[in-house]
């Protein structure tokens, strides 16, 4: 039987973090995967930013605490220690999408006889058609050059499959950490040894896994890797992303250039010819988005008093208890456990399958919870560590089981927009 949720909320070492963010009113939410909640040092760091605004206008650049003009690397900073990645090989300009056109841009080489891309089959849409495009504008047919890689009957992807697809004329590989659908977390170690011993350039979209799974960038080394910052990092709806570039491709010319990535010393000499900041500085593009960095870095700065290890500890936790209590009160519903069950295959979500996931999805939405529904039968449910109880998961399970005994028509509310 399942340990009571209180008693796990009481030994709970993070509880009181909950208390720093904002909870919609009246509902338990388990999007956290999607859009992570405002916190107050985050809404404190915005109005902060908007009063330099108000006061200091142009001089904020310059005169804020700290000025605008180094902000991105402040952040820069916070997440080098988050992630544990080698000073200065992180930087911050636009979106995921935004940065993975750079990363093609700069590691993609002309001169390589395998022109192919690697992404596998579950990949969020955006890497796709990224990928897709970049081929298109160096005159590459994507039916040809972007190889996918397929997941199996579960919907899995297997470490070898990666590896072995990297055989095939590929020279530059976009993989996901953790999967956004099933949740499956990859060997990451064992994927970027195996890409660097075939010379297989490898980016990872760390998306949904920085900030609740931990990361050892120094230690990893890929040679790239991008993340949003809304998700677990609760940096705000579209905060600006994050982009690592491994040191050892300091000194490569950014494939996208312009002005905030020239050398800091140097930007306003307005030289006609790019001088490069040192390290990943110089895939910054133009000028930064200050009031979503300004909520970025409030945001950061609980990210790291809780830690990743402990966020990991609890989450891991959150999840398993979860799964326990479908196994337990929904035995015989049609549920299924799309997420891996080890611990070192599993991000911080849960993936659900149900024939009528959409339909339940959205009956739970009627009832105050917010999971969300990912295509064609998978309920996510993701806790986030920082503010979510083991009560709410069992009230969240408690609530399907209502929903199901009630005899909710779960196949009409299937065809509803919202889910
Ligand atoms: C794995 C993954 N990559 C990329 C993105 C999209 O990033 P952006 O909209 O910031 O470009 C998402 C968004 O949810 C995602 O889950």
């Amino acid at each position: 039987m399942s340990v009571n949720s209180h008693s796990l909320d009481q030994a709970d070492p993070l509880a009181s973090f909950r208390d720093q963010f904002y909870l919609p009113e009246g509902k338990t939410y388990f999007d956290g995967n999607s859009l992570g909640l405002l916190c107050r040092s985050a809404e404190q760091a915005v109005l902060d930013a908007l009063q330099e605004w108000k006061t200091l206008a142009i001089e904020g650049w310059t005169a804020g605490q700290p000025g605008w003009f180094h902000l991105t690397e402040q952040i820069a900073a916070q997440l080098c220690r988050i992630t544990h990645a080698p000073t200065g090989s992180i930087t911050l300009s636009g979106s995921t999408t935004l940065h993975l056109h750079q990363v093609l841009a700069t590691l993609y080489r002309r001169d390589d006889s395998r022109p192919g891309i690697l992404i596998d089959r579950s990949a969020f849409p955006t890497d796709r058609y990224a990928v897709a495009s970049f081929l298109h504008s160096r005159g590459l047919d994507p039916a040809q050059h972007l190889v996918e890689v397929p997941t199996d009957g579960e919907g899995l992807l297997h470490e070898a499959d990666l590896l072995a697809a990297m055989r095939g004329g590929v020279q530059l590989a976009i993989l996901p950490s953790v999967v956004f659908t099933t949740g499956q977390l990859l060997d990451l170690a064992q994927v970027t040894a195996g890409a660097a011993a075939l010379d297989v350039r490898l980016c990872w979209d760390c998306s949904h896994s920085v900030g609740v799974v931990p990361l050892d960038l120094a230690d990893l080394r890929p040679d790239a890797a991008i993340w949003c910052t809304y998700k677990y990092l609760n940096g705000g709806p579209g905060a600006v992303a994050a982009l690592y570039l491994d040191p050892r491709w300091h000194e490569l010319p950014p494939g996208m250039a312009g002005w905030f990535g020239a050398d800091k010393s140097r930007q306003f000499r307005m030289e006609p010819d790019l001088v490069p900041a040192e390290g990943a500085g110089r895939l910054q593009l133009g000028t930064p988005h200050v009031l979503s960095l300004a909520a970025l870095r409030g945001s950061l700065e609980v990210v790291e008093v809780a830690g990743v290890d402990r966020l990991r500890r609890k989450s891991l936790e959150l999840t398993r208890y979860l799964r326990s209590l479908f196994r337990e009160r929904l035995a015989d519903a049609g549920f299924g456990l799309a997420t891996p069950e080890a611990d070192e295959r599993r991000g911080g979500h849960l993936a659900i399958r149900h024939s009528l996931a959409r339909g339940l999805s959205v009956a739970l939405r009627g009832r105050g919870f917010v999971p969300d529904y990912r295509e064609p039968d998978l309920l996510r449910i993701a806790p986030s560590p920082l503010y979510s109880r083991f009560a709410e998961c069992e009230h969240l399970v408690a609530e399907i089981g209502q929903i199901l005994a009630d005899g909710t028509d779960l196949a009409s509310l299937s065809g509803s927009l919202v889910s």
